[in-house]
């Protein structure tokens, strides 16, 4: 089996980047996941086969207790919450790193990487790497899954001096890892060990509520280099190239947030971000009216239009309204209006949050659109049905420089002829701040729940 393993996680590390592949597009995901699935499977049963396995019976306790779990969260979860579950399972990443370098430090033998108090020093280096941002990443994703899930404020927590205290226990967090590397204390492990989580709780804490998506894919990122330099230890390829791929997609993915939200990675790092409204969106909301619309009204506006765009955001997620939102749209097209759909890059929670909803309702990949493939079509649309979006639709992006959000890349949804816009309230979206497309001339108000009124916007469309 030893001669057959490097094959066999070579194919599974092949499957993986397939996995990876398969992903970027609706279409293929299910394939890409079917690979992941494949390359796991194979890469869990050859290292079950491996000699150096002793003992089955906590392997099979572990796989059974961690897979019931795992199983009954997957079916509980709400798709809405998925962003704090995927920060709590990348905290377990992190924690996984240090036992497993913990477990190395004190029984090199084990591993082949010296023996105690004389282990080889690329090895410590890697090893004390991998512990350092696995403990990072696990007190940073239960900070993360604690803001998100609503147990922690969302409002960034900071005081002063702050970013120059991170920078010295960052500082002193090196010289530690160099002194370990040299002394091979177990004190100085430890140390090492608790600095870490300290850090990953005070890194995290000053990031407001709209910044934790980003940072939940910056802790993936963290984790899969957690989980490389762990491999280098236990000389395991397998565990390298998975790191590594986890470590890199993670890192373009907190890239294309970024981009999304014409924000620089350090100016979320640094936090602050979203939490509370600026007094300069508030006041520029002064006492004007919005006109308000029922279903009844939409649905004449829309039978009557020849161009439809849908603008979905976290409020479609929320009130789960995409199949009503399917329903209406099959409805117009009988009726000959073209209806085509917007996703912006951030829209809702998670990147892809609007397209899986989408293709979950059975919506035609060929109509929906990316912002820089549509948004110059709004000129020349009747309606836009905006659906619990509301910061991807915000003009304040474009022509308030003090706006928080000012620079992100937005719907010009305000050029068609008519906007509606469905939603509960006239409160703000997640960056907290108010949207002067409400009161446009232009613009209807839907209020309500995103599924009801749709729902109901069908029923009219019946009639
Ligand atoms: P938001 O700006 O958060 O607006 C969503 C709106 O949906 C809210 O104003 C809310 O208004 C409405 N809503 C909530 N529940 C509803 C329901 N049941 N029925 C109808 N409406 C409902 O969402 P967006 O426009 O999708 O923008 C996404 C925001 O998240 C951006 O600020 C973006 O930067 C941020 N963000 C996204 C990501 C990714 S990757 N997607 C990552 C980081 C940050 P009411 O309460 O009045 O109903």
């Amino acid at each position: 089996m030893e001669t057959l393993a490097p094959l066999a996680y070579l194919v599974a590390s092949v499957c993986f980047i397939m996995a990876l592949r398969g992903l970027s597009h609706p279409e293929s995901a299910r394939g890409g996941l079917m690979y992941g699935m494949c390359g796991m499977g194979l890469a869990v049963l050859t290292t079950l086969l491996l000699p150096n396995v002793v003992s089955y019976g906590w392997i099979v306790a572990g796989v059974i207790i961690g897979g019931t779990i795992g199983t009954i969260i997957a079916m509980k979860i709400q798709m809405t919450a998925l962003p704090q579950l995927v920060a709590a399972f990348h905290s377990l990443v992190g924690l996984a790193a240090v036992f497993v370098a913990a477990a190395a430090f004190t029984n090199p033998e084990a591993y082949h990487i010296g023996v105690a108090g004389n282990i080889k020093v690329a090895s410590l280096i890697e090893m004390s790497l991998g512990v350092a941002i696995g403990a990072i990443t696990f007190t940073g994703s239960i900070i993360a899954w604690g803001k998100l899930q609503g147990v922690i404020t969302g409002k960034p927590l900071t005081f002063k001096g702050q970013h120059l205290l991170n920078a010295a226990l960052g500082g002193l967090l090196a010289f530690l890892i160099v002194m370990l590397c040299t002394t091979q204390s177990a004190f100085l492990f430890f140390l090492v060990i608790v600095l870490a989580l300290a850090l990953g709780v005070l890194l995290i804490l000053p990031i407001g509520g709209a910044d934790m998506p980003v940072i939940v894919s910056m802790l993936n990122s963290y984790s899969g280099w957690a989980a490389a330099g762990i491999g280098f230890t236990l000389h395991n390829n397998l565990l390298i190239v998975t790191g590594a791929l986890v470590g890199a997609s993670g890192a373009i993915l907190s890239y294309i947030m970024c981009k999304g939200m014409n924000r620089s990675f350090m100016n979320v790092i640094l936090g602050g971000f979203g939490g509370e409204q600026t007094a300069s969106a508030a006041a520029s909301m002064g006492d004007r009216t919005a006109k308000i619309g029922s279903a009844e009204d939409a649905a004449y506006i829309l039978k009557n239009a020849s161009s439809v765009i849908i603008v979905p955001g976290y409020g479609m997620a929320v009130a789960q309204a995409q199949h009503a939102l399917r329903e209406a749209a099959d409805l117009l097209k009988k009726e000959g209006v073209k209806v085509r759909y917007a996703i912006h890059p951030v829209a809702g929670r998670m990147p892809g949050h609007m397209n899986v909803l989408l293709a979950e309702a059975s919506v035609p990949y060929d109509d929906v659109l990316e912002l820089e493939d549509i948004n110059r079509d709004f000129a020349m649309t009747d309606v836009v049905y905006v659906i619990g979006a509301n910061d991807i639709t915000n003009p304040s992006a474009k022509n308030d420089p003090s706006s928080p959000i000012y620079g992100m890349p937005v719907l010009d949804v305000e050029k068609a002829k008519t906007v509606l816009f469905v939603k509960r309230s006239m409160g703000s979206g997640y960056a907290g701040i108010d949207n002067p497309l409400f009161f446009a001339d232009n613009t209807m108000m839907l209020l309500g729940d995103a599924k009801k009124m749709t729902e109901d916007i069908v029923k009219a469309l019946e009639h």
